[in-house]
């Protein structure tokens, strides 16, 4: 990404949302062949968030955009575009952001959602840079939310462990300090990945039918073992990536900030990265993988507990569905 625009996006605010009720592994173990032993020591998930079964994404987004709003101390009226990131929109249509803008009276604001699964947040801000750096939006909110549990089927340990509910928020603004802000991204996609990350049922090949709900096509399927090899390397690969090609060393790089979808993914990401874990924003443990929501809730936490400074490098990456991957170089601007 080469920015020509005479000045840079820069994250001005953060917010996010996770819903109260706590799911821990032994609530698994309850019904399942697993056990709270194989959940943490497979995943590093040890509990994780759902939301009430008749409340919807949208609730949460609205949740982590307050919470965005009251920290930047703005009114919602100066909001000019809102693209929410997110694999389970309230419906197919009106998109969620049509949602979200009539329940925050977000009155000068447009929007759209943007599907790209695990990687939904980091391709929903590469996007929304652009709108700042034309030099026509001038406040742009990106969402990552996901009510998982809406998705996922109760009876498969393969996935239904995995998965929580959370929405996460930032707000962009521009800055003609072009040090500071979003300074690089590396986005990929390979379609082939289909076959192995879905959701079959619902859309315009498989629309709803009694035989989508008996052959289970409205949940997340997963090859839990292929995704895992190819989120390793592309994540690490990527990461490595946008590091080398900025000049930044190991050293310099404040925190990574990976997709939480597997303990193990991301240890092995930091380690190609020569960073060491402390180094590495984590909140799998507490809300499992939150699809969108995990990278903006983790910096929105890590900033709410004072642990990111003006000038903090950050590296944000992402592996999911699709495959979509990709990383964003961030210096911290306030
Ligand atoms: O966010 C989008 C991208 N997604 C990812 O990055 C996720 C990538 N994949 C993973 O994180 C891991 O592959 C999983 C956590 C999903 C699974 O871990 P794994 O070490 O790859 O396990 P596996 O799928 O190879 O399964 C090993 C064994 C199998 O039993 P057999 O066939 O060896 O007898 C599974 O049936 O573990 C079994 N298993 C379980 N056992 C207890 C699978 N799920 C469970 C479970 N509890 N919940």
């Amino acid at each position: 990404m080469i920015n020509k625009a005479p000045f840079n996006a820069m994250i001005t605010a953060v917010g996010h949302y996770v819903p109260d009720r706590v799911i821990d592994n032994k609530y698994y173990e309850e019904y399942l062949d697993t056990s709270d032993e194989w959940i943490k020591s497979r995943t590093g998930i040890t509990e994780r968030r759902k939301l009430d079964a008749d409340t919807p994404t949208s609730f949460m987004a609205i949740k982590a955009i307050e919470n965005l709003i009251k920290n930047r101390g703005i009114g919602i009226d100066e909001i000019d575009l809102i693209i929410v990131g997110t694999v389970t929109p309230d419906m197919i249509f009106p998109s969620t952001a049509c949602i979200l803008q009539r329940e925050l009276k977000a009155v000068n604001a447009w929007g759209f959602d943007l599907l790209a699964a695990c990687s939904g947040f980091i391709f929903s801000l590469a996007t929304a840079v652009q709108f700042v750096h034309s030099g026509s939006h001038k406040k742009v909110i990106v969402v990552g939310a996901d009510k998982m549990s809406s998705i996922s089927n109760m009876e498969d340990r393969n996935t239904c462990i995995l998965f929580g509910d959370g929405a996460g928020a930032v707000l962009l603004e521009p800055t003609e300090d072009k040090e500071y802000g979003i300074l690089d991204s590396i986005l990929r996609v390979d379609g082939e990945g289909e076959k192995y990350l879905h959701m079959l049922g619902g859309g315009s090949l498989n629309p709803p039918s009694l035989e989508t709900i008996e052959k289970k096509m409205h949940y997340v399927y997963q090859d839990g073992k292929t995704v895992f090899k190819e989120a390793v390397k592309s994540m690490a690969d990527v990461s490595y990536e946008i590091m080398t090609k900025n000049n930044i060393t190991s050293d310099q790089v404040s925190y990574l900030v990976p997709h939480q979808a597997n303990m193990r993914i991301i240890t092995a990401c930091a380690e190609r990265m020569g960073i060491s874990m402390d180094k590495v924003m984590l909140n799998i443990h507490k809300y499992g993988n939150t699809t969108s929501g995990t990278i903006p809730i983790c910096i929105s936490e890590y900033w709410q507990e004072g642990k990111v400074k003006k000038g903090d490098y950050l590296i944000l990456s992402s592996f999911g569905a699709g495959y979509t991957w990709g990383s964003i170089l961030v210096k911290w601007a306030f």
